[in-house]
């Protein structure tokens, strides 16, 4: 089944100097997406940039879905420029999605930076249930931040300049949680972020006996598993980051 369509720019919505909200319409012929899942998107005029980019499922609306996006490069930068009615070339969703957790399991979200948007779509799916750890460089970059305190149970709040919540990194939050607590087997794992949070996380996940499961951002060249371009090595062999991810489980993945 081909998974491409096009998609309506319905709002681009600036919510910090580098990072923007995009709302979409899409045709319902789209199947639902879940949450870890992503797009490959489409912004070039002409040839340039060459290649569709990937971005995750932030939230689905009535009328489509949004997208939350840090501008990085060239594509991010033409996109962050594209206004109301511009149509984008996208495939999706692709990929796999963050399991569940079983009903007496807590969730432990961890968002570092733009990896909230990613876990986002999940916090509103636990439904008040997620215990989220959320971490960005500045107060001012920890974006949604009060959409997220909608969904989850409780927020512990991280940034790396000390100016909201604790003065660290989310992986230091959670460790800080974790340390005190009596028994760890009720916890699950959720993590999206900068690879060195995804490690602290694979290792805390080990130390205390957690189930981890995180959401891999490699470089993508076509998202549908044909190039190899976004290998990672696991204790099974390679595995493609757009096929068999990119949630992956923390023990499996060879850091
Ligand atoms: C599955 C997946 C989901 C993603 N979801 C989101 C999302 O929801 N929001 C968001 O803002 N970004 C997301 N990303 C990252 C996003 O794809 C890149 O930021 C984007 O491709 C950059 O495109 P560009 O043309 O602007 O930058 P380029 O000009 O291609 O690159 C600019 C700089 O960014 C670096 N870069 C590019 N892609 C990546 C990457 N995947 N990982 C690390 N560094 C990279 C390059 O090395 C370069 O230094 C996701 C990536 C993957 C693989
Ligand atoms: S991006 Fe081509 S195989 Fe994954």
């Amino acid at each position: 089944m081909s998974r491409s369509f096009k998609a309506a720019i319905k709002e681009n919505l600036p919510v910090h100097a580098t990072h923007n909200l995009l709302s979409l319409s899409v045709p319902d012929s789209m199947p639902d997406p879940r949450p870890g899942q992503f797009f490959m998107v489409g912004m070039n005029r002409g040839t340039d940039p060459l290649l569709k980019r990937a971005f995750s499922l932030f939230r689905r609306t009535d009328e489509g879905l949004q997208i939350l996006y840090r501008v990085r490069g060239k594509g991010t930068d033409i996109l962050r420029n594209m206004k109301e009615g511009a149509i984008l070339d996208m495939l999706g969703p692709l990929g796999n999605f963050y399991p569940l957790p079983s009903e007496e399991k807590t969730p432990l979200v961890m968002a570092g930076g733009i990896g909230i948007a990613s876990v986002f779509s999940l916090i509103e799916d636990l439904a008040g249930k997620a215990i989220v750890f959320y971490g960005a460089r500045t107060k001012e970059e920890l974006l949604m931040l009060n959409e997220v305190k909608v969904y989850a149970k409780e927020v512990i709040v991280s940034t790396d300049d000390g100016s909201a919540g604790l003065k660290g990194t989310a992986a230091d939050a959670l460790r800080a949680f974790l340390a005190p607590q009596a028994s760890d087997a009720h916890f699950c794992i959720y993590a999206c972020g900068p690879h060195p949070l995804l490690k602290a996380v694979a290792r805390m996940s080990k130390e205390y006996r957690i189930r981890a499961y995180v959401s891999m951002e490699e470089h993508m060249a076509c998202g549908i598993g044909a190039c190899l371009g976004c290998v990672v090595k696991t204790h099974d062999g390679f595995k493609r980051v757009c096929k068999e991810g990119p949630v992956m489980s923390a023990s499996e993945i060879v850091w």
